[in-house]
């Protein structure tokens, strides 16, 4: 059973509280200054990843008091009972087992009876024997034509996960396949991506866990019409039409015939989907064997949650350190700026990754917090972002944490371009950190030969605060192993924070509002029906319906 108390009422949390106040007056600067070890004890590779904490606003005792508030909420047993397949995702009644779809050992996992591993590894089976005959050109068109472009329909974690590792893995792309992805209602979307394929060389793969979701089921539609205007037989469906899914029965309803069928399981949240059947896009782009890769570096992360003690855990630590600026420190928002051209995507992924989970204000005990829960994520690759906002986070009024992300060597070494882009990498952090003081800039303008009321006037806006924390991530190079392990840290520290912050990581209730409304609303626009709404809504509607054409 997961931990359902209030964690402010945590002994740990009144400690933290107490500590947040007495290191809010010093500078990280100062800290470094005090300790030539710093980087040493707050730095921990794993599996060829290098994790440095070291420019966080903490010390030895504020790692102590995390972890105790972690044991406190009794995280252990949370992820004991996640990977046991206990039905931790109360509210929907399921388990949560995204770490059984990588997960490589020959034993059995028994999850009410079912042996979940071998279902997991016969879709595995099925998905590479798909792959296999895509690539070698055996699975041909209906005019016998190889497939040369493949197009994923989904939305949320049925399309964010798969274009981000798509995207960040371009350099493993296989040579005769492009991947595309639909995923917006909006019109465009389909239509800029149909204009580029051409019917008789396209397969769509059609991924969706419930198979109900508007957006997909209507891009799935246009997709269908679209191909039978030139194949002009419903029999040549099969032939450029696969489904991954939950829901076998939709599935069929469609059309996709059950060999067409990739299955996965309701213990897998949309957002937590890629490792399953959900990634057959990404091993259509890269081969099989390359997915394998991927599973094996989230795997790797996996034992790591497992086994290593709290304060040494790199989830565990992330989300101590979120939950330490966001209770304590009033962060509302965390940025997330990759070095890596190939993880532009990795901020709009992280965003779902992130907020859908903990984005909530009720407790496991159904009562509402008094606490900040998820902050907004945010972000973009660097150097852009440094034209961009950066500005905001040296030198605005908000307290931003970030992870700063970067590879050790470059997948396209061009002449200087990586020393180039790390030297930003470096520097951003190390300016985030230290800032510039007053006498600092004072001395610089003196030395240009300022002085008086125009050099009076410059300095405020010169004074760099500093003490802005940051977290460094540096892999060799963006391999799939790689990749797999960074996302399921990722993954690892949202379930870690909703453990601490008391909330269920695996609904996402808060999107159906929304959705049950635009049912309604599209029925009005559709059959020019009336429906009582608010007058702005209303105004809204009929602006629309006369301006229409
Ligand atoms: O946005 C709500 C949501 O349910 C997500 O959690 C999910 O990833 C997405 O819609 C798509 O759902 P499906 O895979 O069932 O089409």
């Amino acid at each position: 059973m997961l931990h359902n108390d209030n964690p402010t009422a945590a002994k740990a949390w009144k400690k933290l509280e107490e500590h947040a106040k007495q290191l809010k007056s010093q500078h990280l600067r100062d800290l470094f200054k005090a300790d030539p070890q710093r980087f040493q004890k707050f730095s921990f590779e794993v599996d060829g990843t290098l994790y440095d904490f070291s420019k966080n606003r903490i010390t030895e005792e504020t790692i102590k008091l995390l972890t105790e508030l972690a044991e406190e909420m009794q995280v252990p047993a949370a992820i004991d009972s996640m990977v046991r397949g206990e039905r931790i995702n109360a509210t929907e009644g399921r388990a949560v087992l995204h770490t059984a779809l990588r997960n490589f050992t020959d034993e059995a996992l028994i999850v009410e009876g079912e042996d979940v591993l071998k279902e997991v590894h016969d879709v595995q089976r099925q998905m590479k024997d798909f792959c296999d005959r895509l690539h070698s050109g055996e699975w041909t068109g209906y005019t016998g034509k190889k497939v040369k472009h493949v197009v994923n329909i989904g939305i949320g974690g049925s399309h964010l996960g798969p274009q981000m590792v798509t995207e960040a893995l371009k350099k493993y792309q296989k040579p005769d396949i492009e991947v595309h992805f639909i995923s917006n209602v909006d019109g465009t979307d389909a239509a800029e991506v149909l204009r580029k394929v051409d019917p008789e060389t396209t397969l769509f793969i059609i991924a969706s866990k419930t198979f109900t979701t508007k957006e997909t089921i209507a891009n799935a539609h246009t997709a269908r019409r679209w191909f039978l205007e030139t194949a002009r037989d419903e029999a040549h469906v099969s032939k450029h039409f696969v489904a991954l899914s939950t829901n076998t029965e939709a599935v069929s309803k469609f059309g996709i015939a059950p060999e067409n069928t990739f299955h996965f399981w309701d213990w897998v949240g949309g957002r937590f989907s890629l490792w399953s059947a959900i990634g057959l896009s990404v091993a259509c782009a890269l081969g099989y064997e390359r997915f394998e890769e991927l599973l094996r570096g989230a795997e790797a992360m996996d034992k790591h949650l497992k086994t290593a003690p709290m304060h040494q855990n790199i989830p565990v630590l992330m989300a101590l350190l979120s939950v330490w600026y966001t209770n304590f420190f009033g962060a509302q928002s965390h940025a997330v700026l990759p070095y890596d051209q190939y993880l532009r995507l990795l901020p709009d992924y992280l965003q779902q990754l992130q907020m859908e989970s903990n984005g909530k204000s009720a407790m496991r005990n159904g009562k509402f917090v008094d606490y900040e829960t998820q902050p907004v994520i945010w972000g973009a690759a660097g150097t852009n972002g440094q034209h961009s906002f950066f500005q905001l986070i040296h030198q605005g009024t908000m307290l931003i944490p970030s992870d700063f992300l970067a590879p050790v060597n470059s997948q396209n070494p061009i002449g200087e371009h990586h020393p180039m882009l790390l030297s930003n990498f470096f520097a951003q952090t190390e300016a985030l950190m230290k800032g510039k003081t007053e006498a600092e800039v004072r001395e610089e303008l003196e030395k240009k030969g300022m002085s008086g009321v125009e050099l009076e006037q410059l300095v405020p806006h010169k004074v760099f605060e500093g003490n802005k924390p940051s977290t460094s991530i540096m892999f060799d190079l963006l391999t799939p192993y790689a990749l797999g392990s960074l996302i399921a840290m990722y993954e690892h520290k949202v379930f870690v924070q909703g453990v601490i912050w008391n909330v269920y990581s695996f609904d996402q209730w808060g999107v159906e509002l929304g959705k049950q409304l635009a049912g309604t609303i599209e029925e009005e626009l559709l059959h020019d029906k009336e429906a009582d709404h608010d007058s702005s809504t209303a105004g809204l509607i009929q602006y629309y319906r006369q301006k229409r054409k």
